[in-house]
């Protein structure tokens, strides 16, 4: 608590004028101070008080019973392929693990006063489009940012209220959040409008964003929901082998039934591999061994499949889950449909306190691959010097001999940056640090290029053959062009280069749009965090303020259809996903707010930028 005294001496002993003006001086500084503070309170204060959480519980005890339980109790629903015996979680002493964040120093008043401001610019951003989606969309899954109205795509659970719920929690808008809790109190789990759901989007966002929110604020009700939703998503495991399925069937799956559900023939990497983080958080908070199980088989198929890949080491982007082959996809990629699962490897080792090698093992020997065949350094114009620059693209290959690399880069896969650095603490190896600053900056680099100042969703660029050295070759970017163009343009390359519309450097963009993703600020926010560098927040800073400006509707954000039209009267479409909530405004805030709030040496986040609680190393446990 707040507490300052005036010096003893100012008001006993007898006054001179001088010190009379002193005392009114000190008076009017105190009243000014007292003022800022509970005004700025609510910012600065992470945590709530326990009191008040407390007051709630017994305010809301029915919440509990019934309604916690949906019309359908998932922990009844029949599982068939029983398993003999469950893999257990690890429980013994967390490791001491490096430390992952910078040791930031004392900042300057200017600079917090800077910093203060733009954290105060997010926060009333992320207020403008709750405001909204509590006004028209209460209880839907997304809010329509230009129409103003609620509609349904994630299961009808509310996907936005639950997905933006620890986000309220941070930005301490206790009176939303409470608001919100009673709301997700009364979300009925028990059925669903669609027939199916997908067990990937479900976990990330709804079961993610109930764990994490009760790990910051330990509202009950939001474990029980957890614990209702937990056991509905894992019924994805009762196949043959019990690797999970893309989509749950919800009534079949309450029913007894004849046959055997067979595990996907084609699933996606991601679909098989981020379950990882939230039934594991799910495990150790219930102690429930069997939702660690679930995805520690996931895991062991990984070891056991990772070298015999066209690429081993690397993860395809499609694979067999009923054969357990992941040995026929020729694609590699590290954005859409693999993302979360490589991202997974170096988390879960950090959510399981260092306690399980397995994670280390799949990330040292994916991102050995991926260092050597994926990242490259674009060729850049000679005013645009590239040499700490990198970006991340995909591969196809046969086999080992056949390798090409496509250059092509999606803002899915800005979050590499954040990755690598991540990585590069926790298992104490600073080439990777390096490569994460590298890769993030190849995003900012993006972002900087285009008139809006936004990063498109695809885009290519010309591969250099070295990342040592790379002089711009202009015979060789105007051939990249020409074979992008949809018309020949009869080898003109100025005709070419305009139907493109792409900056000099670019040598297409593939998909102009911008769906207010979070990745680009994601990694800028691990790199801050993890450099101590100011120039984050300034990139972040440009980000913000540019994303703002070309995606603001009356009412909240929308997603933009073209980030290379700088026509301000571009009006955004009609959507706005969860994620704007949970992630990108989150991370914005997370960079202009003090280190220790969500340090990463507490917290590790999962794929929706959901905190979860690290186990803490002590020297007694
Ligand atoms: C999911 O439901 C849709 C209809 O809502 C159906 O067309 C599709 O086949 C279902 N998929 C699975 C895997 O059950
Ligand atoms: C993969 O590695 C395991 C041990 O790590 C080894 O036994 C196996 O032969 C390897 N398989 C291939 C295809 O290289
Ligand atoms: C520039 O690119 C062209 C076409 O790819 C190539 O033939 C030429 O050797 C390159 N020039 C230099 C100096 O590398």
């Amino acid at each position: 608590m707040l507490s300052i005294k005036v010096p003893r001496r100012f008001v006993q002993q007898p006054t001179s004028r001088r010190q009379k003006r002193f005392r009114v001086y000190a008076a009017v500084f105190v009243a000014l101070f007292t003022f800022y503070y509970f005004l700025s309170k609510p910012i600065d204060n992470l945590a709530f008080s326990f009191d008040r959480h407390e007051a709630y519980m017994n305010d809301r005890a029915n919440v509990d019973g019934f309604i916690a339980k949906g019309s359908y109790d998932w922990r009844k629903a029949p599982f068939h392929n029983t398993i003999e015996s469950y893999i257990p979680l690890p429980t013994g002493k967390p490791q001491k693990l490096p430390p992952v964040q910078f040791r930031f120093l004392e900042e300057t008043s200017s600079q917090k006063s800077l910093r203060e401001r733009r954290r105060v610019a997010v926060r009333n951003e992320f207020k403008r489009s709750w405001d909204s989606y509590k006004i028209a969309a209460w209880t839907k899954d997304e809010l329509k940012p230009v129409s103003n109205q609620g509609y349904d795509t994630f299961g009808g659970w509310g996907a936005t209220l639950v997905d933006a719920l620890d986000t309220l929690w941070i930005m301490g808008l206790k009176k939303e959040f409470y608001e919100a809790v009673e709301a997700i109190a009364r979300i009925d789990f028990g059925k669903s409008d669609d027939a199916n759901i997908s067990v990937f989007e479900t976990t990330i966002r709804y079961l993610g964003g109930l764990l994490s929110a009760y790990d910051l604020s330990h509202e009950k009700v939001l474990l029980d929901k957890a614990i209702q939703l937990g056991e509905m998503l894992y019924r994805a495991f009762d196949t043959s082998n019990n690797l999970p399925l893309d989509r749950l069937a919800i009534e079949p799956a309450k029913k007894p039934r004849g046959q055997v559900i067979f595990s996907d023939s084609s699933i996606c990497f991601a679909g098989v591999g981020s379950l990882t983080m939230e039934f594991v958080r799910l495990a150790q908070i219930t102690q429930n061994p069997k939702y660690y199980d679930a995805v520690a088989r996931v895991t062991a198929l990984f070891d056991r499949a990772q070298n015999t890949t066209r690429i081993p080491g690397l993860f395809p982007t499609w694979m067999n889950a009923y054969q357990e082959d992941l040995s026929y996809d020729r694609s590699f990629t590290l954005g859409a449909m693999a993302d979360s699962s490589y991202e997974y490897f170096p988390k879960t080792f950090a959510l399981l306190g260092g306690q399980e090698p397995v994670y280390e093992k799949l990330y040292r020997d994916a991102a050995a691959m991926i260092d050597k065949h994926m990242l490259f350094r674009p060729m850049l114009p000679d005013s645009e010097p590239g040499e700490d620059l990198l970006i991340c693209g995909d591969v196809h290959a046969n086999d080992l001999e056949s390798i090409k690399l496509d250059p092509e880069m999606q803002h899915l896969t800005c979050f590499v940056g954040g990755f690598f650095a991540l990585a590069g603490r926790l298992f104490k190896n600073e080439h990777h640090v390096d490569l994460g600053a590298k890769l993030t900056e190849g995003c900012i680099w993006a972002y900087k290029s285009m008139p809006t100042g936004i990063m498109p969703e695809i885009f290519d660029v010309v591969a250099c053959d070295s990342r040592s050295s790379c002089p711009w070759n202009q015979t060789k970017y105007e051939e990249e062009v020409l074979r992008r163009a949809s018309s020949k343009h009869d080898g003109d390359f100025e005709a070419a280069f305009k139907e493109l519309g792409i900056p000099k450097g670019f040598s297409a963009i593939r998909d102009k749009r911008y769906l207010l993703r979070p990745e680009a600020i994601e990694s800028v926010f691990v790199l801050y965090r993890i450099t101590g560098h100011e120039e984050y927040q300034e990139h972040a800073w440009d980000m913000f303020t540019s994303i703002v400006k070309h995606t603001s509707t009356p009412f909240a954000n929308g997603q933009l259809l073209d980030v290379t039209d700088q026509l301000e009267d571009q009006e955004p479409e009609d959507k706005m996903e969860s994620f704007w909530l949970a992630e990108t405004l989150k991370y914005f805030y997370l960079v202009f707010s003090p280190p220790d709030m969500i340090s990463l040496d507490d917290w590790v986040l999962n794929t929706e930028a959901h905190p979860f609680r690290r186990p803490k190393w002590t020297r007694s446990n």
